[in-house]
């Protein structure tokens, strides 16, 4: 786990591989998305995930949520459209088409309809899907569903998910990280963004970046939900999956770094702050 010893992803990576805004580009250009989770307990996950997503380039975003906190979380985030989820049973493989990419998880719950609803969606989704918080904590039962897709699949753990998934103690992905990452895109064919102060970028085949903006302020709840929003948006971009899961890590974390030095401090740094803070990142 020597940081230096592997690639580090840098600003002017972040700079030549960040995909131009075309002057003739159109929303259908930049992708179509489809978050799905939030729950009565935790509709506003979802929301700030939709957010982070548009404001990180998306073209158009839909929400995938139960029909009862629509209305709720409806006024946060007045550019995205809505998906009701079925009371029971999985969300169709029709309506899954028309996506170019799907987030699953935050704030989804951990019921037994929601771990339906991560199941259908890695069976019968064939565009690239990030799999976060609670989608983790379904898909650990049915890991062998990974191997069985053809397009990109992400899985995002912070240590102790990554703990969950690997079936041993935090301490163990603490002291190696780098080796389980690995372990667990090779095993799965899956992109593994390990979370945490550096954060480990690994591919299928086994290339591991590390990004290294971030700071203790993102050590909040929603946090992570916004990263999730900003990876859905750049692996719709032009440009290779591993380019947009270096440039999402690395735009999410210089955000909340610039959001300090301009204003915030480490303590009252909020997930919606860090979306505030992707222009300041974009501008320079
Ligand atoms: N320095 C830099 N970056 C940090 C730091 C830090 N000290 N702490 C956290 N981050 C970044 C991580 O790299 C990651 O991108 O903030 C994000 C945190 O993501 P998560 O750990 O997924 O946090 P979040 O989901 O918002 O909230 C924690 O997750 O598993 C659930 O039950 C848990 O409710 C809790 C929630
Ligand atoms: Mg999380």
């Amino acid at each position: 786990s020597n940081v230096t010893a592997k690639s580090t992803w840098e600003e002017d990576n972040f700079k030549q591989s960040l995909p131009k805004r075309e002057a003739f580009s159109h929303k259908g250009e930049h992708g179509k998305g489809l978050v799905v989770g939030g729950s009565k307990e935790m509709p506003g996950s979802i929301a700030m995930t939709a957010k982070a997503a548009l404001r990180a380039g998306a073209g158009l975003v839909t929400i995938g949520t139960q029909e009862g906190i629509i209305g709720s979380i409806a006024p946060a985030c007045l550019e995205a459209t809505f998906l009701p989820i079925p009371e029971n049973g999985p969300i169709s493989s029709s309506q899954l088409e028309p996506y170019h990419a799907i987030a699953i998880g935050m704030g989804l719950g951990r019921g037994k309809q929601a771990g339906g609803i991560v199941a259908g969606v890695v069976k019968s989704a064939d565009c690239p899907i990030i799999i976060d918080a609670d989608g983790l904590f379904h898909i650990k039962k049915n890991l062998s569903l990974l191997g069985n897709r053809s397009a990109p699949t992400i899985l995002t753990p912070h240590p102790g998910e990554m703990a969950m998934l690997m079936d041993c103690p935090i301490e163990e992905i603490v002291h190696a990280p780098f080796d389980y990452a690995k372990r667990l895109s090779k095993e799965y064919g899956v992109y593994v963004i390990l979370k945490g102060k550096y954060t480990i970028i690994t591919t299928p085949d086994g290339k591991q970046t590390v990004n290294q903006t971030g700071n203790p302020g993102l050590a909040k709840g929603g946090s992570g939900d916004v990263l999730s929003g900003v990876i859905l948006s750049m692996v719709m971009q032009k440009g290779t999956i591993e380019e947009g899961l270096c440039n999402a890590c690395y735009l999410h974390g210089k955000a909340a770094d610039l959001s300090v030095s301009e204003g915030h401090s480490y303590y009252d740094l909020l997930a919606t702050d860090v979306i505030k803070g992707f222009p300041l990142v974009f501008r320079t």
